[in-house]
This record gives C-alpha cells, sequence and structure tokens, in this order.
C-alpha cells in the first residue's frame, strides 16, 4: 500500500475526512483505476455543482431560463425567475392577459357592487355599478358615485381566487359633458372582510393609478406585481365632475398553471430557495451528545449528504416536528421524504402526518377524506429512497409541519415539499 488508503486505526483515508464540497458524494478508486493520472478519490457531485470538488456552483441563470423579461436567481441546482407582469409560470413564459368579462358579460350584475349610485335626471337615471363595463352604450352608459359620497368605491367579486394583472378604465359623458376618474387606488381582498392597499414592489405607500383624461378613451394600468385575490376595488382619488367609470379587468384563472399536474415544482428544500431561517423544529439530536453531530432542521433537505446529514429530534415521540416557513401563502401539492444513516445505522420516518398554518400558531392536520380521521402517510423503509406523497387536493398555507408518526430506530428525516407560488 502507498499509505494512501484507509486507515482503521485513525479512521482518516482518501474519503474520511470528505474532501468533496457541497455533498459532494466521495468514491474511493480502485488502484487499477487510477491509471496514469494519480486519484485516490473522485468526486461525484450534486446537481448544480461541478469541478473536482465540486467545488463550482454551476449558474443556473446562464442559460437565461427566464423569458418575457423575468429575472433569474441561481440556486443550488435550480432556478427562479421573478416575472415581470403579465407573465407568470416557472420561466414567465406564459401571459396572463385575458379580459375577465365586464365588457363580454361573464362577470354578472351580482358580482358588481358600489358605496353608492347617482340617481340623475330627478331620480331617473340609475348611474348602477352593473352599468360599469367598458364600452357601454346608451345615455346611462356608466357608474357613476352619489353626490355626497365622500369616500367611493366600486368592487368586483370574482367568486373564486384570481390573478390580476390589469385594469382598463374608460369615462363616459353624461348631458354632453365629460366625466370620469383622473386618478384611483385599487384595494383587494380575499374573504369580503379584510382588504389590503395595493402597493408596488418595495413601496409603503399605496399605488396611485393615473387613470381618464377624456369621455371616450381607454387608458391601461398594468400591475406589478399581479394581485391575487377574489374582491377588487377601485377608489377614485380625483374626478373630473363626478367619478364615473367603465372598466376591464385583465387577469387569468390561478390555476391555468397551478392545477396539480402543473403544480409540483420543488419548493426549495433542495435548491435552498427555502434558506436555513426558513427551517425548524421541536428539537435536535446529537449524536454522543456532540455538538458538532447535531442533527439541525436545517439538514432536513432532500439528498444532503455528510456525517449529519438530515433532521432528527431529540426525543423520539409525538410530540416531534419539523416546519417549513414558506413566508408567503402556496400552493402546496406534494411531498417527497428520505431517511438517512447515523453513522451506520439507518434511520427513517415510515408513518406521518402533514399540518399546516398561516399564521404559525393555529394548525390544522390534513385530514383523511373519506374517514375524517387525521391522515396518516406512509414513508420510507431505507436510508436512501424518495418517497413522494402527493395531497389530494391540494392545499393553500404559508407554514408546513411533518409529524413523525412511526419510524425506524430514529426519526430521521430529509425532505423536498412541492407546489407551486399561489
Ligand atoms: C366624448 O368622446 C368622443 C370621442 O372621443 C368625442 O367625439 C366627444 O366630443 C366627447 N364628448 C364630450 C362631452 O367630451
Ligand atoms: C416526548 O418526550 C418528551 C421528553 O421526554 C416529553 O416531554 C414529551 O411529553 C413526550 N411527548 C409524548 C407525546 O410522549
Ligand atoms: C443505504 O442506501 C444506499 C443507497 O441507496 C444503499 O446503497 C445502502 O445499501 C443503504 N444502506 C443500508 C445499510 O441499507
Amino acid at each position: 500500500p502507498r499509505g494512501h488508503a484507509f486507515d482503521s486505526r485513525t479512521g482518516r483515508g482518501p474519503c474520511s475526512p470528505n474532501p468533496c464540497r457541497n455533498d459532494g458524494t466521495c468514491e474511493v478508486l480502485a488502484p487499477t483505476r487510477r491509471g496514469d493520472v494519480f486519484n485516490e478519490y473522485i468526486c461525484r457531485c450534486q446537481p448544480g455543482f461541478e469541478g473536482v470538488h465540486c467545488q463550482i456552483n454551476v449558474n443556473d441563470c446562464a442559460n437565461q431560463p427566464c423569458k418575457n423579461g423575468g429575472r433569474c436567481r441561481d440556486l443550488e441546482g435550480d432556478y427562479t425567475c421573478q416575472c415581470s407582469s403579465p407573465y407568470v409560470g416557472k420561466q414567465c413564459q406564459l401571459r396572463c392577459t385575458s379580459l375577465l368579462g365586464m365588457e363580454g358579460g361573464a362577470i354578472v350584475e351580482s358580482q358588481i357592487s358600489a358605496s353608492s349610485v347617482h340617481y340623475g335626471i330627478m331620480g331617473l337615471q340609475r348611474w348602477g355599478p352593473e352599468l360599469a363595463r367598458l364600452n357601454n352604450q346608451g345615455i346611462v352608459n356608466a357608474w357613476t358615485s352619489a353626490t355626497h359620497d365622500r369616500n367611493p368605491w366600486i368592487q368586483i367579486d370574482m367568486q373564486k381566487k384570481m390573478r390580476l394583472t390589469g385594469i382598463i378604465t374608460q369615462g363616459a359623458s353624461r348631458m354632453g359633458t365629460a366625466e370620469f376618474i383622473k386618478a384611483f387606488k385599487l384595494s383587494s381582498s380575499l374573504d369580503g372582510q379584510t382588504y389590503a392597499p395595493y402597493r408596488a414592489e418595495g413601496q409603503r405607500r399605496d399605488k396611485v393609478f393615473v387613470g381618464n383624461v377624456d369621455n371616450d378613451s381607454t387608458k391601461t394600468n398594468m400591475f406589478d406585481p399581479p394581485i391575487v385575490a377574489q374582491f377588487i376595488r377601485i377608489i377614485p382619488v380625483v374626478c373630473r365632475r363626478a367619478c364615473t367609470l367603465r372598466m376591464e379587468l385583465v387577469g387569468c384563472e390561478l390555476n391555468v398553471y397551478s392545477n396539480t399536474a402543473g403544480c409540483s415544482e420543488p419548493l426549495g428544500m433542495k435548491s435552498r430557495l427555502i434558506s436555513d431561517s426558513q427551517l425548524s423544529a421541536s428539537s435536535a439530536h446529537r449524536t454522543w451528545g456532540l455538538d458538532t453531530f447535531t442533527w439541525h432542521p436545517q439538514y432536513a433537505r432532500l439528498d444532503k449528504q455528510g456525517k449529519t446529514n438530515a433532521w432528527s429530534p431529540a426525543n423520539n415521540n409525538h410530540s416531534e416536528w419539523l416546519q417549513v416557513d414558506l413566508e408567503k401563502t402556496k400552493r402546496i401539492s406534494g411531498l417527497i421524504t428520505q431517511g438517512a444513516k447515523d453513522f451506520g445505522v439507518v434511520s427513517f420516518v415510515s408513518v406521518f402526518k402533514v399540518a399546516y398554518s398561516n399564521d404559525g400558531e393555529n394548525w390544522r392536520v390534513l385530514k383523511d377524506e373519506n374517514t375524517g380521521a387525521e391522515k396518516l402517510f406512509q414513508g420510507n423503509v431505507d436510508n436512501n429512497t424518495h418517497k413522494k406523497n402527493m395531497f389530494e387536493p391540494p392545499f393553500y398555507a404559508r407554514y408546513v409541519r411533518v409529524l413523525p408518526w412511526e419510524w425506524h430506530e430514529r426519526i430521521t428525516l430529509r425532505m423536498e415539499l412541492l407546489g407551486c407560488e399561489e
């Protein structure tokens, strides 16, 4: 032997400690395979890394995967696109620009309401909200708020959550005089109870949109970022003569790309789009009580390598959990779990439950649709295989917890969440 082989006395060898960076796996080469070049080992790199020691983080943005002006962010073995409105989708490849039906009629009268209504000509003309349709014709052809209304608004209930990317506004003329909204704000709501004012990305002030300048021409404003809501309110800020409006909403169904089939992207445990600070757990196990061998929740990333390469809690009972804070509500469609080895001892979670929350305090455990009992998901059977479970139907949440229910040796978990934005 040349003195480079594994030394059982010191525990050292070509692959120990592991010379491969970024979770690369080290393989000792048989002497015959060395050839002319003297290599004792080779590093097998995780996706997204290359180089002899996997020391190079491949730039996944190099091929410019984001279309239509989307901004790319490099992750480990993946990328994410920040799309500019009206584009959506993993690569900003989809246009979210359907006309939602004010002009076409898909939005019916009962979905449109307003703070007040103007009655003209001795109360005979009703300028009701249901008239606020782009290009509406006739003598009475738009919505106008009442003269005394100091806080006017008009609201569209889209009857389900939609993605809105823009609005087209138009004034009208009444008794030969142009009336229109020169400037307006927007607010939106998911439930019709609490409303959030619209603000542009990174702004602390409500966005004021520039509206119309005459009785007939249309003005289009795009939303960047788009609004995801069921209820949208247009709030006139400056009106010419009266707050008179015809309009159309621009957007798309949320599920054009987020049905279950199209909504199963890895949310970023492996790629680290989910950062360490977003991961937490009830506790963490330390092998032989040593801090260096702590099984942190931050290690619970699918395919993580290393000596301690998974999350494991201090106790093995039903009080333990692993939590992901996605920082905003996302649609969660599935979960991939994986076990690990603790110094040669194979450990994994064989059965688990899943809980979710929107505030991190009130939790809901996923239930079996048929029995109504808390659902038990089948987990792993070995130290390495990926086990995928899909959630039917998917759910919306900001916080997700995995609750280990049965395990082999120790509760030990690496995982990836599957889903999509909203
Ligand atoms: C309204 O718009 C039309 C078309 O631009 C224009 O011909 C008309 O004079 C306008 N009426 C008023 C009252 O401003
Ligand atoms: C789990 O173990 C911890 C520490 O022994 C204990 O405090 C907790 O009550 C246990 N939970 C259950 C459900 O047994
Ligand atoms: C752990 O997983 C690896 C990779 O799948 C496999 O080669 C190995 O045999 C497993 N170890 C044990 C002890 O089951």
